[in-house]
């Protein structure tokens, strides 16, 4: 969890939402530990139910969140700023704060994006 300003700062800089790292007082970096993955696929799929766990949880809290992965082309940088062990791997930053407003997004109808095999 980083809510240091300056690291805040710095992490912004890697990436094209950076407004949105600056904004948010709180910045969550969620890391896959290779040191206990057992199979690559199933395990970034865990760390997507992880992240969208606790987009939920901290909706329910109040709170906004913005899943960031644009600053993956960065995530050696991100890594190094960060100063983790080898071992972990950066998947993304979520970033937290008091949503300004209320958001609502257009989404395709079900019938679009189910196939059925009857
Ligand atoms: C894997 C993933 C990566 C994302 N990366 C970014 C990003 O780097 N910058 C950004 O502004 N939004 C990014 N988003 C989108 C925001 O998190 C978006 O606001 C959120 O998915 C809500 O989408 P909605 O507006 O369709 O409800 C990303 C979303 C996902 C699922």
């Amino acid at each position: 969890m980083v809510t240091d300003q300056k690291l805040r700062e710095e992490l912004a800089k890697l990436t094209v939402s950076g407004r949105i790292i600056r904004e948010a007082p709180v910045s969550v970096a969620v890391f896959m530990d290779t040191s206990v993955s057992y199979h690559r696929e199933k395990d970034l799929q865990a760390i997507g139910a992880c992240i969208q766990n606790m987009m939920l949880a901290a909706h329910c809290m109040g709170l906004g969140t913005v899943w960031l992965g644009e600053i993956l082309k960065n995530k050696e940088k991100v890594e190094e700023l960060l100063n983790v062990p080898k071992e972990l791997d950066f998947m993304a930053l979520v970033a937290v704060g008091y949503p300004a407003r209320e958001g609502r997004s257009e989404r395709k109808p079900l019938n679009e994006v189910i196939l059925k095999w009857l």
